[in-house]
């Protein structure tokens, strides 16, 4: 088969989204696209490298938002049909929103609506899905608590990317999740893959349950209900 996957910017499920796609790519062709802050959100989990591994060649293809400008050409192949299925996982709260009110400025939500154009069944793997408290993971994050402001910063001497300013925060756009950080801090100052708990916004959950009403689209729980799917 030949399938789109979709990533948007959430660290929420994100993981088990990579999870997926990596098992997709055993047995489909798959062209990946990026939303510009799912490119970003990638990188900051230390997952960019894997999918950057994985991807390559015609319909195997890593596209990034960065690289479409405006008019987002590579979505043709979903008006013209040329995709079995439409997979976006995780999907932020941002693009949902944008989906269930018609909008299709960004590279997702365009190749979205332009799925339904060309008759390509959607699923659509919501990060915020039920009303109430979420636990989710952070990607590295500086505990100031137990920050001893070192004269020498091992953590900020360990990063490949100079994110991190000693003492103040992590620069999370210039990190690629490594973890050196995490390994090289002798206070344990740098915490990586930290649960926190979040809330649901109503708003956001009564967009996602709008997009049950939309002919063609499939709300999935979660990226790990879509490996049996395509299993064949
Ligand atoms: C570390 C990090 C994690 C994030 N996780 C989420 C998330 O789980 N859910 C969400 O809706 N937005 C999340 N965001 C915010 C989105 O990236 C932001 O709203 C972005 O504009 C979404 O753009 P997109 O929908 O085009 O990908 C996160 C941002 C950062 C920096």
């Amino acid at each position: 088969m030949k399938i789109g996957f979709g990533i948007t910017g959430a660290g929420h499920l994100l993981l088990e989204s990579v999870e997926l796609l990596e098992s997709l790519m055993t047995k489909h062709d798959v062209t990946v696209l990026l939303s510009a802050a799912g490119e970003e959100v990638l990188k900051m989990y230390g997952l960019y490298e894997r999918i950057a591994r994985i991807t390559g060649g015609y319909y195997n293809e890593l596209v990034k938002e960065k690289d479409q400008k405006f008019s987002f050409p590579i979505t043709g192949r979903f008006s013209l049909g040329k995709y079995d299925a439409f997979i976006v996982s995780p999907t932020t709260s941002n693009t949902i929103g944008k989906i269930v009110n018609g909008i299709a400025d960004t590279l997702i939500t365009n190749a979205v609506a332009q799925s339904g154009k060309g008759q390509i069944k959607t699923y659509i793997v919501p990060v915020d899905i039920e009303y109430g408290d979420v636990d989710t993971v952070l990607p590295s994050k500086l505990e100031l608590g137990l920050c001893q402001k070192c004269d020498i910063c091992e953590a900020a001497s360990s990063c490949p990317g100079d994110a991190i300013t000693p003492g103040i925060e992590i620069d999370l756009l210039k990190c690629e999740g490594c973890g050196a950080c995490a390994v090289s801090c002798p206070f344990h100052a740098i915490s990586a893959g930290k649960v926190i708990t979040i809330h649901m916004r109503d708003i956001d959950i009564e967009n996602t349950n709008k997009l049950h009403q939309f002919i063609g689209v499939e709300v999935v729980e979660h990226p790990s209900k879509l490996i049996e799917r395509f299993e064949f």
